[in-house]
């Protein structure tokens, strides 16, 4: 059987509008770039699109996971991409290219990436997710209910070939060292690290005889840079079906909009609103943050489809709670817990006001 990759490698290069959305030359760019990759036979197939201000590489090969040369050409892509921003005087042109020359992996250095290696099934429906104004482990709630709670998950009890459940590969972005869990023996350790949504963030999850199944990007670009540059904005890869979550228990996981951090200068938590490529434009507040998920067949390593799931009716009541939840949130102005806290603010530009307080402080008495 032969091993395909899906792999999805995104950044932020540049927007029209402020931090808004990707500019449509910007997207015909990319796509001539990746057309080129197929003829040369370095990728089979690809899908470009954009989550809000984010250019998002959606492609198809059989290099494996982290191939050098796929990688090279996402970066590539990037760095045309970026000149063609600065040309335009797109905002924050080039904003997620840290590096100054590619070193065989584009992790580490500055873009995002969700690669999932596996051999295709008779019938293979994936599906991605993206976000936008929000951080990696904003996947952690909703992929914990998808992979490990029955009460999402009608398939964790009926389904005899997913009841054995999962195994998670929880990575801990401070200390960039990894555990792996299983659920549901060991859900409530699980569930002790992955509370911590800033720190302990799910990386890959598998079946229990080792079937990859989910990839979500982990880079943490404040970390790399040492300074606030932008939210991760993160992706990830789900397959479904056959023995996985069904399409709609994978989706149901999304009816609640569940408060992430990010938003307005990547300082707020705020709900995140489920919606349509269309509709994935942060405006209020920039944001409240955006999650679009699109299906696709692979088949003989080709990308059939893509279909959109969010743009649905079924999920308009979540986007009113999410305006709701919003309003509520807003309310609390520069209050936590709507400002994040004092260890997640470390990385924002919020230090440098305090700094010049410090000698202002007197022993207390
Ligand atoms: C969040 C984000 C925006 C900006 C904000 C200020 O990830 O990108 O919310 O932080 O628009 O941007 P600057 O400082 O570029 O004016
Ligand atoms: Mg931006
Ligand atoms: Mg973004």
């Amino acid at each position: 059987m032969v091993k395909i990759t899906f792999s999805i490698i995104k950044a932020d290069i540049g927007s029209l509008g402020g931090h808004h959305v990707v500019h449509p030359e910007i997207i015909d760019l990319a796509e001539e770039s990746l057309e080129l990759a197929v003829e040369k036979d370095i990728i089979f197939d690809y899908f470009v699109c954009n989550c809000g201000d984010d250019l998002e590489l959606i492609m198809t090969h059989n290099k494996g996971e982290n191939s050098s040369e796929v990688h090279k050409l996402a970066w590539d892509t990037f760095l045309k991409a970026t000149e063609r921003a600065k040309e335009l005087h797109l905002y924050a042109a080039g904003q997620d290219l840290l590096a100054d020359a590619f070193s065989g992996n584009i992790k580490g250095m500055g873009p995002g990436v969700a690669e999932l290696e596996f051999e295709e099934r008779k019938s293979e429906p994936v599906i991605v997710f993206m976000m936008d104004k929000t951080d990696p482990g904003a996947f952690n709630l909703p992929l914990f209910r998808i992979f490990a709670d029955p009460f999402n998950t009608a398939g964790l009890v009926i389904d005899p070939r997913m009841n054995k459940g999962f195994d998670f590969l929880i990575l801990d972005v401070k200390e960039n060292k990894q555990v792996k869990l299983s659920c549901p023996a060991e859900m409530y350790d699980l569930l002790a690290l992955i509370g911590t949504t800033g720190r302990y963030v799910i990386k890959q999850i598998q079946t229990r005889k080792g079937m990859p199944c989910v990839s979500v990007s982990t880079t943490r670009l404040s970390l790399l840079a040492g300074r606030y540059v932008g939210k991760d904005d993160p992706v990830a890869i789900v397959r479904a079906q056959s023995g996985l979550p069904a399409v709609g228990e994978v989706l149901e996981a999304y009816t609640f909009p569940h408060l992430v951090a990010g938003w307005m200068r990547g300082s707020h938590y705020g709900p995140i609103m489920p919606v349509g490529l269309n509709d994935a434009v942060c405006t209020r507040f920039d944001g409240p943050p955006r999650i679009v998920s699109l299906g696709f067949q692979i088949t003989n390593g080709l990308l059939v489809g893509p279909v959109e799931y969010f743009d649905d009716p079924s999920f308009d009541r979540a986007r009113q709670v999410c305006n709701e939840v919003s309003d509520y949130m807003r309310r609390h102005g520069p209050f936590m817990p709507h400002r994040l806290g004092p260890d997640e603010m470390e990385y924002t530009t919020l230090p440098n006001v305090l700094k010049k307080l410090e000698d202002r402080f007197e022993e207390a008495s």
